[in-house]
């Protein structure tokens, strides 16, 4: 017999359910699943869960209370300017984009017809190389052009026209930060998009023009087949593949970025992709958090330096987590800012409303002009 940690994930998932060990606790069940999926093993993961939660040099508490009243109260108080925003799938569901990995409606789970080694291989590298034909059926279906922003989405531009963003950080590929608005010099799109396209596998790299590609793919498996032997490579949208580097955007601003923001506001994600991850654990350390996702994510057991809104006492100083829907969470946070008109508005309007800037922004220089695609 195999040992445990031997064992298939899968197998060794079922033998813990069968022993009742999920019984009134769901959510570990669907977290041991979504670790698998990315290759940790549920023995490794339940280990990590015992372990203490990380030190972490405790700090005075900057939080009124830890949730959004908390968290409004501070930025008016501290008159916040620089509030980073990290975001994921969850900010586009609304829009009718499925995120990644929430069990059963999720895209990992439903890629059944493509026959994959693991839902992740449609997005590596090496799979791609030898398999285009599944990621480039995927491709067609999930070309951006369809979808409208979200309340969420633009509320990531209320947040630039009051003049408190200092930067998007954005994992998704649906381009809608931009379409709400946001000027491209808020935005680091982390994972790429669907923007640009290059030939794989070249040095320098071939740039060939999207429309190309878009056109290619239309026509099925002839057409990026003849545009693979007329480009001499397979040509892919740029977006980031598992086993590619982000953009030289992410790896020229994080480190700033993070390291001066005076609040991190986290939507959306279940931060299992890293380096994106990891840029919540280098918020600085004066810096309140909030995460606004339905399920916990990111907790300081799974990420380095993470979020500690589940510690009780003087072990969580900044944390907050509102559980709920990314449209809610952030209406929420608007009311609670007294801009929710102002919010609205914006909505209604697909974004063209006219938002007063915070009032401690009055008399700053404005940045960048929103623009649309
Ligand atoms: P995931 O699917 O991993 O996580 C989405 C998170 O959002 C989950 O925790 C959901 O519970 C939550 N969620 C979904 N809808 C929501 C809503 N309306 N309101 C609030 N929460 C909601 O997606 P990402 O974290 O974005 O990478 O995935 C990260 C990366 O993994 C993606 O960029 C992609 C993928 O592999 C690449 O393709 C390189």
């Amino acid at each position: 017999m195999a040992s445990e940690d031997d064992m298939e994930p899968s197998e060794f998932i079922r033998q813990l359910q069968d022993g009742g060990l999920f019984e009134g606790r769901e959510e570990l069940l669907d977290q041991l699943r979504m670790l698998a999926a990315r290759g940790v093993h549920p023995l490794e993961a339940l280990q990590m869960m015992r372990r203490a939660p990380p030190e972490e040099e405790q700090m005075e508490q900057v939080l009124p209370s830890f949730d959004i009243e908390g968290i409004a109260r501070y930025i008016a108080e501290k008159e916040c300017k620089k509030v980073v925003v990290m975001c994921g799938a969850g900010i586009s569901t609304s829009a009718g984009i499925p995120d990644f990995r929430t069990p059963g409606t999720g895209l990992y789970d439903n890629l059944q017809r493509f026959n994959l080694p693991r839902a992740e291989s449609i997005f590596e590298m090496n799979f791609f190389r030898h398999n285009p034909a599944a990621f480039y059926e995927l491709a067609r279906e999930m070309w951006p052009g369809n979808f409208s922003p979200t309340p969420a989405h633009y509320f990531l531009r209320l947040l630039h026209d009051k003049g408190i963003l200092l930067r998007c950080y954005s994992q998704n590929i649906d381009s809608l930060e931009r379409h709400a608005g946001l000027p491209a010099d808020r935005l680091v799109a982390a994972h790429g998009n669907f923007d640009a396209a290059h030939v794989i596998d070249t040095e320098p790299e071939v740039e060939v023009d999207i429309s190309e590609l878009k056109a290619a793919l239309d026509k099925g498996e002839d057409g990026w087949k003849r545009l693979r032997d007329e480009k001499g490579g397979l040509v892919k949208p740029k977006i980031v593949f598992f086993g590619e580097d982000l953009p030289d955007r992410f790896q020229q601003l994080f480190q700033s970025d993070l390291s001066s923001c005076d609040l991190l506001i986290v939507l959306g994600t279940s931060l299992v992709v890293q380096p994106f991850a990891s840029l919540v654990g280098r918020a600085a350390k004066t810096a309140p958090r909030l995460l606004v996702n339905r399920d916990h994510a990111g907790r300081c057991e799974e990420l380095t330096n993470g979020f500690r809104f589940h510690l009780e006492g003087k072990k969580n100083w900044r944390d907050a987590w509102y559980q709920g829907d990314c449209d809610t969470g952030c209406k929420a946070l608007a009311e609670a800012l007294g801009w929710r008109e102002e919010l609205q508005a914006l909505i209604d309007s697909k974004g063209t409303a006219k938002v007063d800037r915070a009032p401690w922004c009055e008399f700053e220089p404005a940045q960048a002009e929103p623009s649309s695609l």
